[in-house]
C-alpha cells in the first residue's frame, strides 16, 4: 500500500498548488452575476489556469468530463457542467469547484457565490454549510479519526435541520486527484482512520435543504437533489501538522485565526 503521508517535497508543491486554486476562486468573484453563463464562467477560470497560472485545470477530461471546472447551481450538489444555455440568474446560488495541476501536485477547493440578492434560506444553508467545514477543519490534528469529522459537520448539519450527502465525500488528494482515504461528512466519533501529521485531504461538505437523496441525471455527471430543494458545497484541501492543520486553499476572504487558537 502506498504511504498517506507526503515528503516534504510533496507538501511544498500541495502548498503552491493549493494556493493557485484558491487564487482562481479570488478571481472568479467578480465575474459572477445575473446575465453570465456558467460556460463564460468555465472560459475565464480555464484562461486564467492555463495562460497565467500555467497550471493545469484536473477537471477537464478527467475520467470524461468535458469541462476545466464544475458549476452547480441551486438544486445541483455537485458536479455540475458548464454550459452556454446556462445564464445565472438573481436569487440564484453557485458553487464553483476548482482544482488545478501544478507540478504534478492537485490543489482542489469549492465555494459558494449568491448571485444578486438571495433569500432567507439560501444564505443561511450556505452560512452552515460553511460553518460545518470550519468546525472540521479545528478538529483536524494527529488523532482526531475520521468518524469525528464526520460527526461534527453531520451534528451541525442536522441541529439546523438540513441534511447531510451521502454518496459523494471528501478524499485524499497529491499527485493524484482521488485518492485514500475517503472523508465521509458524517460517522461516529472515535471511529475510523486516525489521521497522522503529513497526510493531505479535502473535507467537502454536501449539504440539503430538504432530504440528503440524491440524483445523477442522464448526462452522467450532473448530481442534483431528489427533492430538487437547495444545495450548498464547501471545500478545502488541507495538511495534517504536527499541532493541528494547515488549510493549503486558504483565501484571504477568510477568517481562520480560530485555528491558529486551537493549534496553540
Ligand atoms: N473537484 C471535485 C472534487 O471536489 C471533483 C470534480 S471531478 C470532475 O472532488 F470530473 F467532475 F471534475
Ligand atoms: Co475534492
Ligand atoms: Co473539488
Amino acid at each position: 500500500m502506498t504511504t498517506l503521508i507526503k515528503t516534504a517535497d510533496e507538501i511544498a508543491k500541495m502548498r503552491v498548488a493549493g494556493r493557485l486554486a484558491a487564487e482562481v476562486l479570488t478571481m472568479i468573484g467578480a465575474h459572477v452575476k445575473p446575465g453570465v453563463t456558467t460556460d463564460e464562467l468555465n472560459q475565464i477560470c480555464h484562461d486564467y489556469i492555463v495562460n497565467v497560472q500555467h497550471a493545469t485545470p484536473a477537471p477537464l477530461n478527467y475520467r470524461g468530463f468535458p469541462k476545466s471546472i464544475c458549476t452547480s447551481v441551486n438544486h445541483v450538489i455537485c458536479h455540475g457542467i458548464p454550459a452556454e444555455k446556462k445564464v445565472l440568474k438573481d436569487g440564484d446560488i453557485i458553487n464553483i469547484d476548482v482544482t488545478v495541476i501544478k507540478d504534478g501536485y492537485h490543489g482542489d477547493t469549492s465555494k459558494m457565490f449568491f448571485v444578486g440578492s438571495s433569500s432567507v434560506l439560501a444564505e443561511r444553508l450556505v452560512k452552515v454549510t460553511q460553518e460545518c467545514l470550519y468546525k472540521a477543519l479545528a478538529l483536524v490534528k494527529p488523532g482526531c479519526t475520521l468518524g469525528d469529522i464526520g460527526h461534527v459537520i453531520a451534528q451541525h448539519a442536522q441541529g439546523q435541520r438540513f441534511s447531510v450527502v451521502r454518496e459523494y465525500c471528501g478524499h485524499g488528494i497529491g499527485a493524484v486527484f482521488h485518492e485514500e482515504p475517503q472523508i465521509l461528512h458524517y460517522g461516529q466519533p472515535g471511529t475510523g482512520m486516525a489521521l497522522q501529521a503529513g497526510m493531505t485531504f479535502t473535507i467537502e461538505p454536501m449539504i440539503n435543504a430538504g432530504t440528503h437523496h440524491t440524483k445523477l441525471l442522464p448526462d452522467g455527471w450532473t448530481v442534483v437533489t431528489k427533492d430538487h430543494k437547495l444545495s450548498a458545497q464547501w471545500e478545502h484541501t488541507l495538511l495534517v501538522t504536527e499541532t493541528g492543520v494547515e488549510v493549503l486553499t486558504a483565501r484571504p476572504d477568510e477568517d481562520l485565526s480560530f485555528l491558529i487558537e486551537h493549534a496553540a
